[in-house]
């Protein structure tokens, strides 16, 4: 089995802390090769609509955009980690889930389980923890990938996820959902 963490978050702060607890608990999991790219480390142009993949081949980009899209075609699980920017996720995460659309049609019904995790510095009061998981629920509909978490997680300083012992363990758990 294969999972691909897609980590949105351009510096080494909540994002980063929630997927190291994810993999904590995913070392739980034998035989699961686990590959976890930061999205503002690799180079993903923005897509164009330039229409050339047809939605079913590779994109022309000359840049990371297609080994990304190999690993998304070839994870069993791929969990979507962001901190939210502007009540949505973060440029350099979207630019990768933008480029889906190249190889769209293979990547519809392929058994996937998807999980989100979302980190902001507002309360869980604020509408964009709605926003944010209703987007990838569309997204794993319209896939028809199964989403198995959406978790939301209210962190400002770099180091504030990690300091929550409550939520640390929570997400450590969350691989008993794949
Ligand atoms: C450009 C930018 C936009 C942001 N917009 C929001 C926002 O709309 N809502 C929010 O709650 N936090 C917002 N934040 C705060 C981050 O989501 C928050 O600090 C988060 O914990 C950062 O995660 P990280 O440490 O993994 O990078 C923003 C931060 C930046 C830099």
């Amino acid at each position: 089995m294969k999972a691909l963490l897609l980590n949105g978050s351009p510096r080494k702060g909540n994002t980063c802390a929630a997927l190291e607890a994810l993999k904590k608990g995913m070392k739980n999991m034998p035989e699961l090769e686990i590959r976890e790219v930061k999205a503002n480390d690799i180079s993903v142009s923005p897509c164009i609509a330039c229409e050339v993949c047809g939605t079913n081949s590779s994109c022309v980009s000359d840049d990371d955009t297609n080994d990304i899209i190999e690993a998304v075609f070839a994870a069993d699980i791929i969990v979507f980690a962001t901190p939210v920017y502007w009540w949505g996720v973060t440029a350099q995460l979207k630019a990768i889930i933008d480029k889906f659309y190249c190889k769209a049609e293979s990547l519809h019904g392929l058994k996937k389980k998807i999980g989100v995790l979302v980190i902001g510095e507002a309360e869980q009061e604020d509408p964009q923890y709605e926003i944010i998981p209703k987007q990838f629920s569309c997204i794993c509909d319209y896939l028809g990938w199964e989403l198995v978490f959406s978790k939301t997680y209210t962190a400002a300083a770099p180091d504030d996820l990690a300091k929550s012992e409550d939520s640390i363990r929570e997400i450590e758990a969350l691989w008993k959902t794949f």
